[in-house]
């Protein structure tokens, strides 16, 4: 394990990054595990948010719903509520940048190191048949996205935590064989940090690849779906609303409540006490439906107006690609590139 090294650059706000791949179906999983939070931290950092279109080709996609989810995603964060003037938004294909670094990062990392990640061993698995040198590489062009925006903050789920591991272990790793150049960034972990789990697998985290389709809620589920898909969700046998290590599918919706209605678990219990989960369920979905029906409408607003999205990403990509080159830049002199 490397040892840090205080790297240059003190801006009076920290720079936190994220990104969600454009690769069509968003969770209320990742509503309420990334976007949700994403909007209360814009204040507080300089957010810089990303839609990562080349992470999303690792494995196979369809050109044209590439576009499509693209721009989709981009209205999603505005709909949300993440204001592009407090944020940058961009996507990262726009900053080539991102694929550059990925280059000299690659050559500081061994091959070991990337085939021992979690998520490539799944993704190998899932997708046997197309086990691309992307696929494995995925991490390395994440720690590309991250160290070029200096940043100090990086919002991710239990899932990605080895890839910001390797992320402060590479910029360790060129800050001490060259000099100081990147921030090492931490994981921030949000005050409320619900984990979303299938609605008929609570054992399991939300997913939009979910072959049961009862199992997750999509940001573009119409409200009769939503209540649907609530009423199925699986709880126990003991028709009592309590939270509980043994009863995951009951706490699972109590956290789902909890993240829309501000109320904690104790009053949640309260409010329901001496009643069954059908007034729960439909309680939870009410929740639901109140917080997605303004975004959907929203997202859908901004959908037809292609030259107001196409100018957040044209201003994005400039600004984006403008700090990215300034971290870039330094990277190649360090590196021994000659300077024309
Ligand atoms: N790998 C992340 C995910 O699938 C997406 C991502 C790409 C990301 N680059 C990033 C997240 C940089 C945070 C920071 O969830």
């Amino acid at each position: 394990m490397e040892t840090p090294q205080k790297a240059p650059e003190a801006s009076e706000k920290k720079v936190l990054f994220s990104g969600i791949q454009p690769t069509g179906i968003i969770t209320l999983g990742n509503y309420i595990g990334a976007l949700k939070n994403w909007v209360a931290l814009q204040d507080e950092y300089d957010c810089v948010y990303c839609v990562v279109d080349m992470h999303a080709i690792t494995v196979r996609q369809d050109p044209a719903n590439l576009r499509k989810n693209t721009l989709e995603l981009l209205a999603l964060y505005l709909a949300c509520g993440i204001d592009p003037e407090k944020c940058l938004l961009f996507v990262q294909s726009h900053v080539p940048a991102h694929a550059e670094l990925c280059w000299v990062l690659n050559c500081l990392t061994s091959v070991g190191e990337l085939s021992r990640m979690t998520q490539f061993k799944d993704k190998s698995r899932k997708h046997a048949d197309n086990v691309n040198m992307g696929l494995m590489d995925y991490p390395v062009l994440m720690v590309a996205d991250i160290l070029l925006y200096q940043a100090a903050l990086v919002p991710v789920g239990a899932d990605q935590k080895q890839h910001l591991e390797l992320t402060r272990d590479l910029a360790i790793r060129f800050n001490n064989r060259y000099s100081p150049t990147f921030t090492v960034p931490e994981p921030y972990i949000p005050r409320q940090g619900a984990r979303i789990m299938s609605l008929q697998d609570p054992s399991a985290k939300m997913s939009k690849s979910d072959p049961d389709e009862n199992g997750f809620v999509a940001m573009t589920d119409p409200p009769e779906v939503i209540a649907r898909k609530f009423k199925r969700a699986v709880t126990d046998s003991l028709a009592c609303v309590k939270a509980g290590e043994d009863r995951p599918g009951v706490t699972n919706l109590m956290s789902i409540y909890a993240a829309f209605t501000g109320r904690t678990f104790g009053q949640i219990e309260d409010e329901f006490a001496g009643r069954g989960y059908g007034d729960f369920k439909a309680a939870v979905a009410d929740a639901v439906i109140a917080a997605l029906s303004p975004i959907q409408a929203e997202q859908k607003r901004l959908l037809a107006d292609k030259a107001y999205l196409h100018g957040i990403l044209a201003e994005g990509a400039q600004k984006a690609a403008r700090l990215a080159n300034k971290t870039l830049a330094k990277v190649y002199k360090k590196t021994g590139f000659y300077q024309l």
